[in-house]
């Protein structure tokens, strides 16, 4: 019997089928927190999460999403969805320092380091050997050569690598300048309460908070919103005389198909290793997600205004 075929039967013989491999296996190990009592429990907390959380109207139906991927913008509508984007890019630094800064395990604290770093311009190190110095290819000027693998551990520095900078070089080919994008004061109010509310919950102080919100951005995240992105951006490429960079956009979709598969199983082990409030962890995952929403309806009108 193979090992997966053991875990198969181990899942069917205790009825807990549903549970990742790893929880499986922690599960059979008797390792401490995990016990098919609370993988039970474990499994009806999954279903209310499945009804009351991960049916928001933002993973199930974004709207904005759905008209951008039909590739039909004029460059004004791309311009301000550029524009919006940068502030979120931007202000999405503050949100992961203080969830960098709110960490309670060093391994947290890494985590997120991983996402920050990343972020300003260090190229994972897909070779994940400490020390070792990144491929020479992994300039940073195009996201579409840089690693979406390994660790900020070992990875080179780039001003260029910076996610910010990609989207820079978009801007540019739209006209637009430096000081036209990624400060606060070109988001626009829905923009800004989006921003604010990662920040305050994704960023939380309490671990358990912050956890809930980035489950709900996951799933948000997972729900193919960088695909639809992408698909309308090639569109536009395709009928315009621009062309636009879109390593940006075409990195993120990619990066985000890895990340799915471990959401899964961070949550569960949360669930095994921690004292989760199931209430709190639905309530604050969706705050998070109407957070989210209101970045999108606000891109939906002002693209409305936008028609010419
Ligand atoms: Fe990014």
């Amino acid at each position: 019997m193979t090992d997966s075929n053991k875990l198969e039967k181990f899942a069917t013989d205790n009825q807990i089928e549903g549970l990742t491999e790893p929880s499986l296996k922690a599960l059979m190990e008797k390792k401490t927190g995990y016990t098919i009592d609370k993988a039970k429990k474990f499994l009806s907390f999954q279903q209310r999460i499945n009804e009351k959380l991960l049916k928001h109207p933002v993973i199930t139906c974004n709207d904005y999403c759905r008209w951008f991927e039909q590739g039909n913008q004029n460059k004004a509508q791309v311009r301000e969805f550029v524009v919006q984007f940068s502030v979120f890019s931007n202000l999405f630094l503050i949100a992961q320092l203080h969830k960098t800064i709110n960490a309670d395990t060093l391994e947290g604290m890494h985590a997120s380091k991983e996402i920050l770093a990343n972020e300003i311009g260090v190229i994972f190190n897909a070779k994940k050997t400490p020390g070792a110095i990144a491929d020479n290819s992994n300039t940073g000027e195009n996201p579409d050569i840089v690693s979406t693998e390994g660790s900020v551990e070992g990875g080179q520095f780039r001003f260029k690598a910076a996610h910010f900078e990609w989207l820079y070089r978009m801007a540019q080919k739209l006209g637009l300048e430096f000081t036209d994008i990624g400060k606060r004061r070109h988001g626009t109010e829905s923009t800004l309460f989006y921003c604010d509310e990662l920040t305050r919950i994704y960023g939380n102080e309490d671990y358990l908070t912050s956890q809930a919100a980035s489950y709900a951005v996951e799933n948000w995240a997972a729900a193919g919103f960088w695909d639809q992105l992408v698909a309308g951006f090639e569109k536009f490429n395709d009928t315009r005389e621009i062309k636009l960079p879109l390593g940006f956009f075409t990195w993120h979709a990619l990066i985000e198909t890895q990340h799915a598969a471990h959401t899964q199983e961070e949550l569960e082990e949360l669930y095994f290793e921690r004292k989760i409030d199931e209430d709190k962890f639905i309530h604050d995952g969706n705050e998070m997600l109407d957070g989210v929403a209101t970045f999108w309806d606000g891109l939906d009108i002002q693209r409305k205004r936008l028609t010419s």
